[in-house]
């Protein structure tokens, strides 16, 4: 089994020779290489990385047509010859001693092994509150947009090995941001692991990630919705719960006009019926292709979604309303986070 250790590289001269130092240390076990992506750094890295390649196994490629940290990978990914590549960052921010630890959750069965900040066992160095909130945010949002790595605790991460065969002959998007989150979409894979390491600090230069990354982000992570036809069924939910208007409303007028029922008490069965009408053209629509769970169980599940949906919005109306917010825009927030979160107990559970 060869390695390939893929490195993006933007100015990281100074980091270099510890970083294959501590690589070298770490696979003395394996025939390996280390795979240099630099964009023609200002800094001259691929130079640097040449003149120590007299010393170790390494292959630089030198960019001068593309930018980028997802394409730089990618570029990577093309460029290595081993069975097995471990993607890493330059400034050893990932220590090179969990690379063996990557590998022999390889060698155990899985396809994808991740270093994970949030496992039992990982964490980050000198982050301050808000920083960890903003990257566990971000991964709650692309966890509940993308039901597929609902389970992996750090899809984010930078530092992380699979087999050559996950991404053979697979079209991975380099505008990409975050290479790991497409490689779990798109990949071929069963089985991922996560081993927990600390992001440590960043040995010299400076972070190149900055200002735009959180929207990036957001425009990834939409894009990969998009690409798992969960936007699809977004836009299905949607005109559904549209009908259901039609029927609550249509019903409220008939019980109210043909049968003289009470106005306020004619909105029950009206409701009822039109959570019914949504539940079965969701059923037969918008999941037709996740029925896992026995219908009993999914209708009850629907009903507490409409439920939860319900609670949510009136709290956050009365809340918004009481803090003294205009109620009618009080009203509209109150009925999209109730959509929110109706959409994401639907998909994870009822349908999940
Ligand atoms: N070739 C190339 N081109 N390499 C790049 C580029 C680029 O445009 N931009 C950054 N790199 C290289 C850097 O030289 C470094 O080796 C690595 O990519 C990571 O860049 P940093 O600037 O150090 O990123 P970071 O520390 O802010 O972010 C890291 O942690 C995130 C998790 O918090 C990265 O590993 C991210 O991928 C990760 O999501
Ligand atoms: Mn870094």
């Amino acid at each position: 089994m060869k390695i390939s250790v893929i490195v993006p590289t933007y100015n990281e001269r100074e980091n270099l020779e510890e970083l294959f130092e501590r690589i070298d240390k770490s696979l003395k076990n394996y025939e390996y290489e280390i795979v240099v992506v630099d964009d023609d750094s200002p800094d001259r890295t691929w130079e640097f990385a040449q003149r120590l390649s007299e010393r170790y196994s390494v292959k630089v490629i030198r960019r001068s047509d593309e930018k980028g940290l997802s394409s730089a990978v990618i570029r990577g990914f093309e460029e290595a010859e081993g069975d097995v590549f471990v993607v890493m960052d330059a400034d050893l921010q990932h220590p090179p001693e969990v690379i063996p630890e990557l590998l022999k959750a390889i060698e155990d069965g899985a396809d994808i092994a991740i270093a994970s900040r949030y496992v039992p066992g990982g964490g980050v160095k000198n982050w301050y509150w808000y920083r960890r909130l903003i990257s566990k945010g971000a991964i709650a949002i692309g966890r509940l947009a993308l039901p597929k790595i609902r389970n992996v605790k750090d899809p984010v991460s930078g530092f992380f090995a699979l087999k050559r065969e996950v991404v053979e002959g697979v079209q991975l998007n380099p505008v990409g941001f975050k290479i790991l989150m497409e490689v779990l979409i798109k990949g071929n894979y069963g089985k991922v692991a996560e081993v927990p390491f600390t992001f440590g600090l960043r040995k010299a230069g400076e972070s190149k990630l900055g200002g735009k990354t959180m929207l990036n982000y957001i425009r990834h992570v939409y894009r990969l919705m998009r690409w798992e036809g969960e936007l699809d069924r977004l836009i299905k939910f949607t005109l559904v719960g549209l009908s259901g208007v039609f029927v609550n409303e249509g019903f409220l007028w008939a019980f109210v006009n043909f049968l003289g029922w009470d106005k306020i008490l004619a909105n029950i069965p009206a409701t009822e019926l039109a959570i019914l009408n949504n539940f079965t053209w969701n059923d037969l629509w918008t999941f037709r292709d996740l029925k896992r769970r026995p219908l009993w169980k999914r209708l009850t599940s629907f009903h507490i979604a409409a439920l939860t949906g319900a609670v949510v919005q009136w709290a956050l109306y009365a809340g918004l309303v009481y803090m003294g917010l205009y109620y009618l825009v009080a009203n509209l927030i109150g009925i999209a986070l109730s959509f929110i979160v109706r959409f994401l107990v639907n998909r994870h559970v009822t349908w999940g």
